[in-house]
């Protein structure tokens, strides 16, 4: 059995670091708000002409040599985001060129917050079929580009950022104990557009328009879909709650993290949080806390990892993978 396999880990974070406080100089909130509601305590934004791409390459940089592989190695790219540097081409095929590469093939996947669960579930079945033996798979975002700077609702909760794995062809047994990717689950709902929207596009305002979100009652469908998700793609990989190592999830709001660990019966500290450094990344969010959690020690080859997310479309889903 052909299994997709996590041969290299990496992240990149732009320089600047900015917190709470920050946002008290020009809207009516505060730090202990942001904190107690969200979680979040700083979050990072890109510079000035610092583009998606950009923090694309350097994640996928660091993924390539954490793998021990270069670009050659690479059969394709694969970018989540919502934020791309243009409306096209793709920014896989901009990482694609700037890495160097001349063969193979890329694309961006769009499914906001839930991008690189949508991502790698793609890469899986690429994988799987034989139609690549080693894919990079980049979630990255700029998120600050689409924030209302006056809506202070939203605008505290995102922050930008990449991170990426490069996944490889294995061959198995095929059972639950083998590395790689065991099982996902992937659902999205229209009905629900107007939670969580941008307000602008080619084919409507030709702008890029802004984000707008109703926070609470996302909050309400977020942790229940979550947890059936989860485990859904548990239950299809013949595993239950017990076999979990760590939850990876999407980084919202430690609120729905914690929600959605309990329902699912895992204590918080077998669950990886990042929530308070980085905000919200959207698609960057589950690449950046996998980074941050092999970089802490935490997880280490082996270990059964659950991740989850839900964003904009309503879309969310979940992988199922032994590390
Ligand atoms: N500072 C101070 N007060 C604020 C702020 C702020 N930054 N933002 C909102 N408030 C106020 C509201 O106006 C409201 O005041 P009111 O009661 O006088 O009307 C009050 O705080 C409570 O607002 P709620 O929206 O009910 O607060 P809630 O506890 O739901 O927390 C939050 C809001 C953090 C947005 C939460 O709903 C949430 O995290 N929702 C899910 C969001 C999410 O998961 N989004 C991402 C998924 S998709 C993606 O990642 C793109």
């Amino acid at each position: 059995t052909i299994r997709a396999v996590v041969e290299g880990v990496g992240h990149y974070l732009p320089e600047r670091i900015v917190p709470n406080t920050w946002f008290e100089e020009f809207l009516d909130t505060s730090d202990e708000w942001i904190r107690t509601r969200s979680g979040i305590e700083r979050r990072h934004f890109a510079a000035e002409g610092e583009t998606t791409s950009d923090l694309a390459v350097k994640a996928a940089t660091v993924a390539l040599e954490n793998a021990g592989l270069t670009a050659d190695d690479i059969d394709g790219v694969l970018v989540a985001t919502s934020t791309p540097d243009l409306t096209f081409p793709s920014v896989a095929t901009m990482v694609q060129s700037r890495l160097g590469m001349t063969r193979g093939f890329g694309f961006d996947v769009q499914a906001v917050c839930a991008g690189f669960i949508y991502a790698l579930a793609n890469a899986n079945a690429l994988i799987v079929s034989g139609q690549a033996k080693r894919l990079l798979i980049i979630g990255a975002e700029t998120f600050s580009r689409i924030m209302d700077w006056e809506d202070r609702s939203t605008c505290v909760l995102f922050g930008d950022g990449a991170g990426a794995l490069v996944l490889g062809a294995a061959e198995g047994e095929g059972t639950s104990d083998d590395r790689g990717i065991l099982a996902t689950d992937l659902n999205s709902d229209g009905r629900y557009r107007d939670m969580l929207y941008v307000d602008g596009g080619v084919s409507t305002t030709g702008t890029s328009g802004k984000l707008r979100m109703q926070g609470n009652p996302l909050f309400r469908q977020a942790v229940e879909k979550l947890t059936s998700t989860a485990e859904t793609a548990l239950a299809s990989a013949g595993l239950g709650h017990d076999d979990i190592n760590w939850i990876v999830p999407h980084q919202a709001n430690i609120r729905i993290i914690a929600g959605t660990a309990k329902k699912m019966g895992v204590p918080l500290d077998r669950v990886i949080v990042t929530v308070q450094e980085h905000g919200n990344t959207s698609a960057a969010s589950i690449p950046l806390a996998m980074a941050e959690g092999v970089a802490q020690g935490k997880i280490k080859r082996g270990d059964l990892i659950v991740s989850e997310a839900i964003g904009g479309g309503l879309a969310w889903g979940a992988v199922v993978l032994r590390w």
